[in-house]
C-alpha cells in the first residue's frame, strides 16, 4: 500500500540498538511475543492518552516504531487516521502486516529509515509521535531528532514524545533494571534518560511548547516489580516567525 506523502531520498538501516536480528527473529515468530507487544501498545496508548491527542483524521508519524504494535493501535481506534511508520532497524513481522493490512487496509506504510534524517519535505505531517526512543540515543544527538521531527511537522502540529523518565536514583535503576530484562541488553548499553524537569527545556528550546503532561507507569513482573515511571508530553509545534 502507498499512503500520498512527499518522499525524499530513501535511507539505508543503520544502528541496531536493541536485540541483534539473529536473536530476535526466531522470537518474534512466536505468537506470545507478538501477543505480548500487543498488549503493551494497548495499555501505553490508553495511559498515554493518544487517541485523545492525534487527530481522527491526519498524516501521522511514527519515529522509531519497532515492530510498528503501537502504530497498529493508533490506527484501530480511529478509521480515518493515516500512519507511516518509520524504524532504522525494525518492521513488521509478516504476522502484524496481515493484521495492519485488516484493521488499516491502505492507511499505514512502512519505512526503514533513520530519524536523524528523515525523507519526508518539511511539514509532511499533521502529527507525529516518538514511544520510547530517544533515551536509547545518545545525548547530543537527540537534539537532531527532534529538530527533524519538527521540521517533518506542520505548523500548530501535535508532536507526543512519551519516554521513561526517572527522576531519582531510585527510579533510574529501576527503569534501567527494566531497560535491560526487557530489550535483553548487555551492559555496556548506555540509556539516556531525562526527568520530566530536564525534558522540558530540551522540547522548548526545539521550538515545541507543551501543552499537556500524562503521568504513567507500567510494571514489569520479569523485570521489576517497583512501577516504571513513563511520561507523555504533549506538545505543538510553533510557528516559526
Ligand atoms: C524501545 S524501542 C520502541 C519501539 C516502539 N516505539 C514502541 O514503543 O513499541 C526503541 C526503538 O527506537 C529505534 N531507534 C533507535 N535509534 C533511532 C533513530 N535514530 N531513529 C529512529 N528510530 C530509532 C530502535 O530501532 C527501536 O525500534
Amino acid at each position: 500500500m502507498s499512503i500520498d506523502v512527499d518522499l525524499e531520498a530513501p535511507v539505508t538501516a543503520e544502528q541496531p540498538t536493541l536485540l541483534p536480528d539473529w536473536l530476535l527473529r526466531p522470537l518474534l515468530r512466536a505468537r506470545t511475543l507478538d501477543a505480548i507487544l500487543r498488549r503493551r501498545a494497548r495499555d501505553i496508548v490508553a495511559k498515554a492518552a493518544m487517541d485523545r491527542h492525534l487527530p481522527a483524521d491526519g498524516l501521522c508519524l511514527d519515529v522509531g516504531a519497532g515492530f510498528g504494535h503501537v502504530a497498529e493501535e493508533v490506527l484501530a481506534r480511529a478509521p480515518q487516521r493515516r500512519c507511516v511508520a518509520i524504524d532504522p532497524v525494525w518492521r513488521p513481522t509478516d504476522r502484524l502486516a496481515r493484521r495492519l493490512d485488516r484493521v488499516a487496509a491502505g492507511r499505514w506504510q512502512f519505512l526503514t529509515a533513520d530519524g536523524m534524517r528523515l525523507p519526508f519535505a518539511d511539514g509532511s505531517f499533521e502529527a507525529v509521535w516518538m514511544a520510547f526512543v530517544l533515551h536509547h540515543v545518545p545525548y547530543d544527538s537527540q537534539w537532531r531528532l527532534l529538530a527533524e521531527i519538527g521540521r517533518v511537522l506542520k505548523p500548530h502540529g501535535v508532536f507526543m514524545l512519551l519516554e521513561d523518565t526517572p527522576a531519582t536514583a531510585d527510579e533510574w535503576a529501576v527503569v534501567e533494571r527494566a531497560d535491560r530484562r526487557l530489550n535483553v541488553e548487555t551492559h555496556d548499553q548506555a540509556h539516556c534518560y531525562r526527568s520530566p524537569a530536564e525534558w522540558r527545556p530540551v522540547l522548548a528550546h526545539c521550538g515545541f511548547v507543551v501543552q499537556e503532561e500524562i503521568a504513567f507507569s507500567r510494571v514489569f513482573p520479569r523485570a521489576s516489580l517497583a512501577p516504571v515511571p513513563h511520561r507523555a508530553f504533549v506538545c505543538r509545534k510553533l510557528p516559526t516567525a
